[in-house]
């Protein structure tokens, strides 16, 4: 469950992180924002590089920015992706496997500029996913 004044704000962080993409290659922009624990909220967008795969997702550079905020443990509830496209984006396979390792089973929502939202929890992107509790 999110809470409309918690998808509020991710949307607006999400919206804001997109307006500062690096994708001069794919000129696809992306904007992710986490909820995180303590109710506070994390954005990051898509950074290329000229070295393609060096490339990094929006999805994974908010969970980044949620990690290195020290926050502990660093928990994402809820992730909300948004692309200005007319269909929302589903998270990419490596930032699903990010995204496990701090919020099994939060929810993920994409939005983007059409009608479509995408909304289902981690665990239903990422079945049988391999995590931490594999190396106890
Ligand atoms: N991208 C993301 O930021 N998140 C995803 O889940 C899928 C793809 C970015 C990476 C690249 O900059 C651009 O979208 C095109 O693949």
């Amino acid at each position: 469950m999110l809470a409309d004044d918690d998808r509020r704000r991710l949307l607006e962080a999400a919206k804001l992180a997109a307006s500062r993409a690096y994708c001069p290659y794919s000129r696809f922009r992306v904007g992710a924002a986490v909820l995180s624990g303590s109710g506070a909220v994390f954005a990051g967008c898509n950074v290329e590089n000229a070295s393609y795969g060096l490339t990094i997702c929006a999805e994974r550079n908010a969970v980044f920015q949620l990690a290195a905020s020290g926050e502990s443990p660093p928990l994402v509830r809820a992730v909300l992706i948004y692309t200005p496209t007319p269909a929302p984006t589903a998270p990419c396979g490596a930032c699903r496997q990010v995204l496990n390792e701090f919020g099994p089973g939060c929810l993920v929502v994409s939005t983007c500029d059409g009608p479509g939202v995408i909304e289902a929890t981690l665990d239903r992107l990422l079945p049988g996913a391999f995590g931490p509790r594999d190396l106890a």
